[in-house]
């Protein structure tokens, strides 16, 4: 992974060339590693949470967020026996984490398809964005979820939000939208 330009004989220099501008663009994360996250990152759940549900277009308070139900119930009680969660940290420091949830056809979360479906969240620390640690997670967690069973996962993302093209190239396709967002499904 990364850009080590290696010597690959029997492709040539081209391909090797080939090799080095593809692999430029995988995450290069030699020092991030993902844990799967237990009890203990509640807190840090709960504040990637904010910056998730706070979109720069229409900025709320950390205390409004907070005490909105809508927000709350992504991490409230975690973990449930049925969530599945993991945690990308730089040494010990967690540094971004992606989870998924169930919800109840009572409880209206954005990205809500079937109660079936468990919906993703993913968030990473605004000074670690940018260099790979979101598609490591999103890898992960979808690892763990297969691993546990599930079958597919949903998601909601706001029209403007560059996270849109990561989901798209994990695979998620959109199943409806409205002006300002988008909800999308993967098969895992
Ligand atoms: C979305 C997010 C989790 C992606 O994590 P990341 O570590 O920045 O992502 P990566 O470096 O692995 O890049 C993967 C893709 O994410 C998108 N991305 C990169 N930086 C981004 C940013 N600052 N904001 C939104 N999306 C971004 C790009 O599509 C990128 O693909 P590219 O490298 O081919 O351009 C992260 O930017 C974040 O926490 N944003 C704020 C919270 C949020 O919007 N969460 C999703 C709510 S639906």
């Amino acid at each position: 992974m990364g850009t080590h330009i290696r010597a690959i004989p029997e492709i040539g220099s081209g391909a090797a060339l080939l090799l080095v501008r593809t692999t430029a663009r995988l995450p290069t994360m030699a020092d991030v590693t993902i844990r799967p996250a237990t009890a203990d990152d509640l807190p840090f759940l709960l504040e990637t949470m904010v910056e998730i549900a706070n979109s720069p277009y229409y900025r709320r308070t950390r205390e409004d967020l907070l005490a909105d139900p809508r927000v709350r119930h992504y991490v409230e009680g975690w973990p449930r026996p049925s969530d599945v969660g993991v945690i990308a940290v730089r040494g010990e420091r967690p540094v971004g984490v992606a989870w998924v949830r169930f919800f109840g056809e009572d409880e209206r979360s954005d990205g809500f398809v079937s109660e079936d479906i468990p919906e993703l969240a993913v968030g990473v620390d605004a000074a670690e964005r940018g260099k790979g640690a979101g598609r490591l997670l999103m890898t992960a967690v979808h690892d763990a979820a297969r691993a546990a069973g599930i079958r597919r996962t949903s998601l909601s993302v706001d029209r403007p939000n560059r996270a849109a093209e990561m989901y798209l190239a994990q695979g998620y396709q959109e199943v409806r939208s409205t002006e300002n967002s988008r909800v999308m499904v993967l098969e895992l």
